[in-house]
This record gives C-alpha cells, structure tokens and sequence, in this order.
C-alpha cells in the first residue's frame, strides 16, 4: 500500500450528482477543502452545501478557470481533481449524446488538470468495463482488473477509451498519478428497501453479477484513491465486500454462469466483482452493507 497525506484543496466535478454528494460530504468532513462543480444544481443545501461553481465541463475555458483559481470568488491553488461528472449510464440519452458529452468533459478535465500542473486526478471509470451486461458470461470470477476491458455499450466504451486516455497522459508526465475507479452500481440508504425482493428472481441482477457499491463506501475509496502517490495510471474495481443477494454467491454463479472458472473458495456473499486490488494497494475497506439497514427501512 502507497499512501500519503491527502492533498489540500481539490475539485470534485459531478458534485451535485449521487455519487457526487457523498464524496463532497466525505471529503469536507475528512478536512478536505472542496471546490464543488457541476453543471446543474448547487443552490440547494442538500446538494453540496459549500463552495460551489456552475461548470459545463465540455467547455475547456470553464474547466480551466475552475482549476487554476481564475473564477471570481473561487481563487486558491488546486492540488488535485475528482472527476466523477457523466452522462451516469447507457440509454440515458443518444449514444452519440453520451459519448460527447462524456469524452469531452474528461479530456478537458484531464487536460486542464495537466495545464494547470495537478499533478492527482482521480475519475469514475465504470464496472461495465468488466464486460457488463454479462450477455457473453465473465471470463472468470470474482471478475477483476487482470484482463483487458469489454465494454458492450457507447458509455462503457468511452469509460474504456478513458483509461486509455489517462495511460497516455500518465506517459506524456511521469509524476502524475492518476486513479480510475470502476464503481459498481451506485446506492444510497434509501435504495436499499427492494433487495430482500431481488432473491426470487437470479437474473434480475446478474448483469452487474449481483453487485453494488454503497456511496459512502465509494466516497471512502475516492479519499484513498486521493492518497495513492505512485505515479501512473491504474485503475481498481470498486464494490461491496457483499452482494445484494441473500442466496450465497458459489449458488448463483452455479446456476447462472455454471461454464464460468471460480478462482477462490468464495464467502457466503461474496462479492463477485473482487475489490481485492483495491484493498491491498489502496487500503479500501467497505463499512458498509445492505444487511444493515433493511430491517430499519
Ligand atoms: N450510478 C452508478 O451506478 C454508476 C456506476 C458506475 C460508475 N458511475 C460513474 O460515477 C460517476 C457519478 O455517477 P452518479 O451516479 O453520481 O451520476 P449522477 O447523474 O447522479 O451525477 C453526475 C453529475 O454529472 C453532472 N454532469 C454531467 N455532465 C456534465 C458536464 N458536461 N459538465 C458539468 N457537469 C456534468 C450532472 O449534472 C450530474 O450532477 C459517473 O462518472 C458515472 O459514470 C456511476
């Protein structure tokens, strides 16, 4: 594990979005000094609740400004960028939408931060690299970050082509790091309330191999992704220690994916999207599981 201090003051992009609150919330509570930008939202507390900046990310100019302390009101040297803005998802909009909207926010986003010499980008990459909706079965399980990414849709190819992208400016600089976490499917507390149901029916979420990640967990493993200081790209899956299921994972993998090689003796609920890189290189430990709060629900 390669950790440091946090960096002092960074800007989250996609501060208003799911993910987005929790990781402000986290980071400012943790003594962060959060910029927050978005292109929507920001005046409602329960948005982010701080300092805050409209941005369209797929303008350069406001990217820059934001990075390098040139908006009015918003001066202060940045050390480092969250970057989770996106279209979230496919079939939210046009493929064609999707792909511009996000390769164009994260190219400007990577290329600002290198501009204005930040030298710690971390950005949402997608568990749809790992080749979801698991149409054609996974090659293995636990699925994790040793092969080489499938994306099915316009979204997870941008996700994929974004890794890509953030190898080659790693290459350009040796002394950036740069952090990619592919989030499972992103919950809050209160999504919880329909997971006894998803027992009746395996398939139901076998796309995403039964997996999540709670947003505070995720917003925990954006603070130790910020304190990986090896310099280079790479790219850890981010998930639960559990599954939404309460059927045990050896059972589901039998009956859904049976052709498909079991590389461990898997736990009871097991996460089948393994977050064992990430605990090992980031310290990243989930607090959190759905088995808590349904029965508060
Ligand atoms: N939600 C999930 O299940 C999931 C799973 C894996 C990865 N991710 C990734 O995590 C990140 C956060 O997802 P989320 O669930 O919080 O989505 P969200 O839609 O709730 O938040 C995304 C935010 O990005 C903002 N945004 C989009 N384009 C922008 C632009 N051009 N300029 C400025 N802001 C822009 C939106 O206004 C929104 O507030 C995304 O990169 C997403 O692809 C999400």
């Amino acid at each position: 594990m390669s950790n440091s201090a946090l960096p002092r003051r960074v800007v989250v992009t996609g501060a208003t979005g799911k993910l987005g609150r929790a990781v402000v919330a986290h980071l400012r509570a943790v003594g962060v000094d959060v910029l927050a930008v978005d292109r929507a939202g920001g005046r409602d507390p329960r948005d982010v609740n701080g300092e805050f900046l409209l941005v369209d990310l797929t303008d350069y100019g406001q990217v820059v400004e934001a990075f390098t302390g040139g908006a009015d009101e918003h001066a202060g040297d940045v050390d480092a960028v969250v970057h989770l803005a996106a279209v979230p998802a496919p079939g939210l909009m046009s493929n064609a939408a999707t792909f511009a909207n996000n390769s164009a926010a994260t190219y400007n986003v990577f290329a600002a931060a290198r501009a204005a010499g930040i030298k710690r980008v971390v950005w949402a990459s997608s568990e749809t690299v790992l080749g979801l909706p698991f149409d054609n079965p996974p090659p293995y399980a636990p699925v994790d970050e040793e092969y080489a990414p499938r994306p099915e849709s316009t979204y997870s190819l941008n996700k994929a082509l974004e890794e890509e992208m953030a190898r080659h400016f790693c290459r350009w600089d040796p002394e950036l790091v740069m952090v990619g976490l592919r989030f499972s499917n992103v919950m809050d507390v209160e999504d919880y309330a329909p997971f006894p149901s998803f027992d009746a029916d395996p398939q139901l979420r076998r796309w995403n191999l039964w997996g999540y990640i709670d947003a505070r967990d995720g917003a925990q493993a954006v603070e130790r992704a910020l304190a990986h200081d090896q310099p280079g790209a790479d790219v850890f899956v981010i998930a639960n220690a559990d599954t939404v299921m309460s059927r045990s994972s050896a059972s589901l993998m039998a009956e859904v994916y049976p052709g498909v090689e079991i590389r461990k003796e898997l736990g009871e609920h097991e996460t089948l999207l393994s977050i064992d890189k990430a605990r090992r290189v980031l310290g990243y430990e989930p607090q959190h599981s759905w088995r808590d709060h349904v029965d508060v629900l």
